[in-house]
């Protein structure tokens, strides 16, 4: 069975109450009722509930960007997977290179995150990529392979079919430089060949890899018709509705 394509926007520490509601009622108004393409915003948390209202009986799904591990307490400035799903969210961001670069989070900190969001029926966003000195080192599938052996670890093969891995090369992330189709295809390669390793074929094959870094509309349809690439998150061209919508057009 062919894999759907999945396109999600991650509209990052961006937006206003009112400009969220608009962004989030023009995707859905120009998504409509076609569901050949999923598709999912993620907006900052204080606008998820209203999104959530805004995106009723839409197809497109909505997700948090980022969530703690555990389920309540004490935890200033925290989020639950529990909170982001009473919020109406589908789907978490884990991972995020700005979280792992800018804010100094690790491996194992995405894993626990990974796990208790899944326990919570939350759909996992997974982010993989490397900074642009380790590939110039030659290091990107070195990356890659810690970064996914450590975050996945203690998943079930069951579980991974909740995970979405995003392949977004930390160089190419909001710089508009974009990475070429034949590196994208080639690091989704390796990533569905690793997941086989970890969770088997079947796994591996059903697995939707996002490509993120730069996505525009004039270079989406390349980097999605290349055989491992199953869709994008986007991140600045997911701020402007007619900007995102043609990439879910270019998904098709
Ligand atoms: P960008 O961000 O599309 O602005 O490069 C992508 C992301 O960080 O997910």
């Amino acid at each position: 069975m062919p894999r759907p394509k999945f396109i999600a926007g991650n509209w990052k520490m961006s937006t206003n109450h009112t400009a969220a509601k608009e962004l989030a009622a023009a995707v859905a108004k120009g998504v409509g009722s076609d569901s050949t393409v999923q598709v999912a915003v993620c907006p900052p948390f204080p606008w998820l509930a209203s999104v959530a209202e805004v995106l009723k009986g839409s197809p497109v799904a909505l997700g948090g960007q980022n969530c703690h591990f555990e389920t309540e307490g004490a935890f200033t400035g925290e989020t639950s997977p529990a909170m982001l799903v009473d919020a109406g969210c589908r789907y978490v961001i884990v991972g995020h290179s700005e979280r792992r670069h800018g804010m100094g989070e690790t491996d194992a900190l995405f894993n626990k995150k990974a796990k208790a969001a899944l326990a919570a029926k939350l759909k996992v966003i997974f982010c993989v990529g490397e900074l642009l000195a380790e590939r110039e080192a030659n290091a990107t599938e070195t990356v890659l392979d810690t970064q996914l052996v450590a975050g996945l670890a203690g998943l079930t093969a069951e579980q991974l079919a909740n995970v979405v891995v995003a392949y977004e090369p930390v160089w190419a992330i909001g710089t508009g430089k974009v990475a070429s189709t034949q590196q994208a295809q080639d690091a989704h390669a390796f990533i569905r060949s690793k997941i086989a390793s970890l969770f088997g074929e079947k796994a591996a094959s059903e697995l939707l890899i996002q490509y993120g870094g730069s996505v525009k509309p004039d270079n989406a349809a390349a980097l999605l018709h290349q055989p491992d690439v199953d869709g994008a998150l986007v991140g600045g061209a997911s701020l402007k509705a007619d900007q995102f919508l043609a990439i879910v057009a270019a998904a098709k």
